[in-house]
């Protein structure tokens, strides 16, 4: 993870490049820092903690760096030493600096060479074998330029990196997995690990190829790649969106983002809806063939999201799916000639591990596409085949937003391939377009339930352990509230499929832990009654968000929300997308009431691009 900025050619560069790393404080927020040349000398400026910190900081030498026209920033999120000031980027070594985002995995031999030669380490960073190899190679005579390229050819890992000397007038960037994207200024030039942070100061940008490495100067940027050769790179226009930082009045960022889904999930339906006939969504294009299966991948959330898919596909069409954790996938030797399409889900597109379970995937030969909310983001650069979430920036390190409309997009290729395969009627699939088109005003009702999950966190706040259960298609939405809950408040919490309990977790009950069941009313909820009787039995204090179809079978359960039941036959199959809205307010709200940073929970960064 990690966020980096660099600017060159434009007076307040300090300042430019706080702002932007406010736009990529989600990458990381442990602690921050800048570089400058003044005077052809180097300074830096650190701090610990938010970005605010470093604002602090920065307010009392504002006068004296306005004429500044180089700066390197950097947002860490730790992955190599504590949370100090000495670990906090930029990293130093004489006059050069360097921020870098991802690992160098060869960092510990290079580190052994190089106090060989006596260089004094003083961080505990993998990033600190960048800047002295750079100073040995200049001191052996060799020009900054050149210098970068013997480094990157000793470097391994994933990374992207910038540097600068403190009497030259230029910024080196390097990526190789890690992204970075550059921006082509009005007389100044700028390199940031997304578009998206630099979008107010330029509108066309570079997106460097994997293995690129680059020389920025005011006037100028050129590109080279991995064969050393010198390349040009399309340079795409962007559009800003400078309001993605503003909070519309609600108090966090999640909150805004679990409440506007009823509007952007009307972009991701529209996107998909074909003049009311059909569904934009090519299965040829993404290699599903009736006798092969598909591969869905993906990490967290976006795995539940896969789950949840599966069990769709599956129930729709026939076409058997496998679900794999991206991390898993990449080393576990795969057999993979059952399958001849892998769907990668990542909201970032910038998970490391999806991105490298996609490349694996392509290796053995499988089609890759990827639903993404991030367009040119690497994973998307990559995939063969895209399909856009279209909900706009998630800002929020939790995703929620993303989540749904990855669901619509996974139950919406479900029915199109039902649909092919002679599955369902012409008849039910123009009824499923249809009654898509519903689901964003149904979710403004359950939204409106708000207080409910309100009270519901009230009872549930200061437990130390909290279980979650759900059966068939809510199993994974179980785990979902789980893990947004545990990442949100810091309280532990598990989530169980209902009929697994009996097997092991039933152990764990005793008197007043939450229990909380989503209960779908698909002809299995006798059975999940059952398992809340059981719990019950045991001294366990039972939650139960169920569709109100279950009114009078749930009717001894004291702590409930009834959702309400959505039109026609399709409420079941939607239950899913109904549910995660119940699972995102619980996380919020008892998360809000614990006082946690429910925005950048600790420890966490929104975009994951370290293995
Ligand atoms: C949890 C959460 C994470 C992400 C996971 C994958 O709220 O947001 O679990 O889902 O890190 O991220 P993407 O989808 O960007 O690949």
């Amino acid at each position: 993870m990690c966020g980096i900025i660099g600017i060159i050619g434009k007076k307040n560069a300090c300042k430019i490049a706080l702002n932007v790393l406010k736009n990529l404080e989600y990458r990381g927020y442990d602690s921050a820092g800048l570089a400058y040349a003044q005077n052809k000398k180097l300074h830096t400026l650190k701090a610990i903690g938010k970005l605010k910190e470093l604002y602090s900081k920065y307010e009392i030498i504002e006068n004296e760096v306005k004429n500044v026209t180089l700066a390197i920033g950097h947002t860490r999120w730790a992955t190599h030493g504590k949370v100090v000031i000495e670990n906090t980027h930029p990293i130093l070594s004489e006059n050069i600096a360097v921020v870098h985002n991802g690992i160098i995995e060869n960092h510990d031999n290079i580190r052994s060479q190089l106090k060989n030669k006596n260089v004094v380490f003083e961080t505990s960073t993998d990033t600190e074998v960048i800047p002295h190899l750079l100073s040995v190679s200049i001191k052996n005579k060799n020009n900054f330029f050149n210098a970068c390229i013997s480094v990157i050819n000793k470097i391994e890992g994933a990374y992207a990196f910038a540097a600068i000397e403190s009497s030259k007038n230029e910024i080196f960037v390097a990526r190789k997995t890690s992204p970075l994207v550059l921006g082509l200024g009005d007389g100044f030039n700028i390199v940031g690990s997304d578009a998206q942070s630099i979008s107010h100061l330029v509108s066309e940008v570079i997106y460097l190829n994997d293995g690129d490495y680059a020389v920025l100067t005011e006037s100028e940027i050129q590109i080279f790649a991995s064969d050393n050769n010198k390349v040009e790179r399309e340079k795409i226009n962007i559009k800003s969106n400078i309001n993605f930082l503003n909070k519309d009045g609600f108090r966090h960022f999640m909150e805004k983002e679990i409440h506007e889904q009823p509007n952007v999930l009307i972009n991701t339906i529209g996107s998909l809806i074909k003049e009311e006939k059909d569904l934009n969504i090519f299965p040829e294009k993404m290699n599903i063939k009736n006798n092969y299966g598909i591969t869905l991948c993906a990490a967290g959330t976006s795995h539940y999201a896969a789950m949840i898919g599966k069990y769709w596909i599956e129930r729709f069409s026939s076409i058997p799916v496998n679900v794999e954790l991206s991390s898993e996938y990449r080393y576990r030797s795969p057999a993979a000639s059952m399958y001849s399409s892998m769907i990668v889900i990542s909201q970032s597109g910038e998970s490391i591990d999806t991105l490298m379970a996609m490349r694996e995937a392509k290796r053995l030969n499988l089609t890759t596409t990827v639903i993404t909310n991030v367009e040119n983001s690497s994973i998307d650069r990559e995939a063969d085949y895209s399909i856009y979430t279209h909900v706009g920036p998630e800002v929020g390190v939790a995703s929620t937003k993303s989540f749904t409309s990855q669901l619509i997009i996974l139950l919406s290729l479900a029915m199109k391939l039902a649909f092919n395969n002679n599955k369902i009627s012409i008849k039910k699939y123009l009824d499923f377009i249809k009654s898509l088109k519903l689901i964003p005003s149904f979710l403004s009702k359950i939204l409106s339930l708000n207080e409910n999950f309100m009270n519901l966190a009230q009872a549930i706040k200061n437990s130390h352990n909290i279980l979650y259960l759900g059966r068939g298609i809510l199993y994974p939405i179980a785990l979902e509230g789980a893990l947004k809950l545990k990442e949100l408040s810091y309280i532990h919490s598990e989530g169980f499929a209902a009929g697994e309990m009996k097997h092991g977790p039933i152990a764990l009950i005793e008197d007043g832990l939450p229990i909380i069941m989503f209960l779908a009313s698909d002809g299995m909820e006798e059975k999940s009654i059952s398992n809340l009787q059981e719990a019950i039995a045991r001294g366990g204090k039972v939650f139960v968000i169920s569709d109100e179809k279950n009114f009078g079978k749930i009717s001894f359960i004291e702590n409930k929300v009834l959702i309400p039941s959505f039109q026609g036959n399709w409420n079941d199959i939607f239950s899913p997308i109904f549910m995660s809205i119940p699972a995102q307010l619980i996380a919020y709200h008892v998360a809000r009431e614990r006082g946690t940073d429910v925005d950048q929970p600790r420890n966490l960064a929104k975009s994951v691009t370290v293995e």
